[in-house]
């Protein structure tokens, strides 16, 4: 069914007319498609669910051109990024060009799922402004990073899962509910992966977030549990390109303050409630992407 939502997807951008605008669009990196699995096991492989996801899938990929240039980003998905390879404007414009796009097919579903995923996007853009002024100064606010990543990355995937119950009758706020828990847990898992993984695998540079000011949930779990000493250490690292040394030492402290695993204890426990508020439906196959989602390398 995912290929139907890649046809879609590039039928939306070919409608337009810009040959330019295709050729870009096939340069994209393809993402693992989480949106798009996730509608179409709520709402199952209708025109308007297939729809819904190429929409929500458009507006994704839009959004990350438009961080890799915030971000400067070089590398996405071990392939490098439009803005590396064709320029920020280029890269802008083509998230201009999904987005929009995008929208403009999103006025054609119910009121409803348009003001869903709208406002989500919104929240999205919200999210970003966050992490860019947050990663300004180390931030040791937990309830900040949170609030952040709900905005940033759980929106859109919470706006995904009640816009997909709402095209078929289903209690929307209980899969609300789930898509939000599953956002949260999803965003904790890259930032541990950030850590954990190395540059090949996770087709962007390593230890790259802390580089970036972006004290994420290990860092915040580490830093509460370090030394004064130690903390000095850390701020001391914050916002540098580190040497081999420096990486064995962050890696070393996190080991010792257990940061890591109450990272991913923190994402578990989020999928369960995200499986808990969806317990008395039907089973379609949601715990399946709670655990690909939470187990995963990359
Ligand atoms: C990736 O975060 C960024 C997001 C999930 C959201 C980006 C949102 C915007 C730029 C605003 C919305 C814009 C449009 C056009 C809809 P990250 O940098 O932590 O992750 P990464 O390591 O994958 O880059
Ligand atoms: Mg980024």
């Amino acid at each position: 069914m995912l290929e139907k939502v890649e046809s879609l997807m590039l039928a939306q951008v070919a409608s337009l007319e810009s040959a330019r605008s295709v050729e870009l669009f096939h340069k994209v990196p393809k993402g693992k498609r989480l949106r798009a699995k996730l509608i179409l096991k709520i709402a199952g492989a209708s025109a308007d669910a297939l729809k819904l996801a190429s929409i929500v899938e458009l507006i994704h990929a839009a959004s990350l051109l438009h961080d890799d240039v915030i971000d400067d980003a070089n590398t996405r998905r071990g392939q490098s990024s439009i803005n590396a390879e064709f320029g920020d404007k280029t890269a802008i414009m083509l998230g201009d060009i999904l987005y929009s796009k995008g929208f403009s097919e999103l006025t054609l579903l119910p009121k409803e799922v348009a003001y869903s995923v709208s406002n989500a996007v919104a929240l999205l853009s919200v999210g970003e402004l966050l992490d860019v002024e947050l990663s300004a100064t180390f931030n040791d606010n937990k309830e900040s990073y949170f609030d952040m990543i709900y905005k940033k990355t759980a929106s859109l995937i919470e706006a995904s899962a009640k816009s997909a119950a709402l095209l078929v009758g289903k209690n929307s706020d209980i899969y609300a509910l789930y898509g939000k828990n599953l956002g949260l847990a999803f965003q904790i898992i890259d930032d541990v992966l950030d850590i954990t993984q190395s540059s090949e695998i996770l087709g962007k540079p390593s230890l790259n977030d802390f580089k970036e000011g972006k004290t994420t949930l290990p860092y915040l779990y580490m830093y509460e549990k370090l030394s004064l000493h130690d903390q000095q250490i850390l701020l001391s690292l914050f916002q540098k390109t580190l040497n081999e040394n420096e990486e064995a030492w962050i890696k070393e402290k996190m080991n010792e303050t257990n940061a890591i695993n109450l990272s991913i204890n923190d994402a578990r426990r989020l999928g369960f409630e995200a499986l808990e508020a969806i317990k008395d439906e039907e089973d379609v196959g949601l715990a399946s992407i709670i655990k690909e989602m939470i187990e995963r390398n990359f």
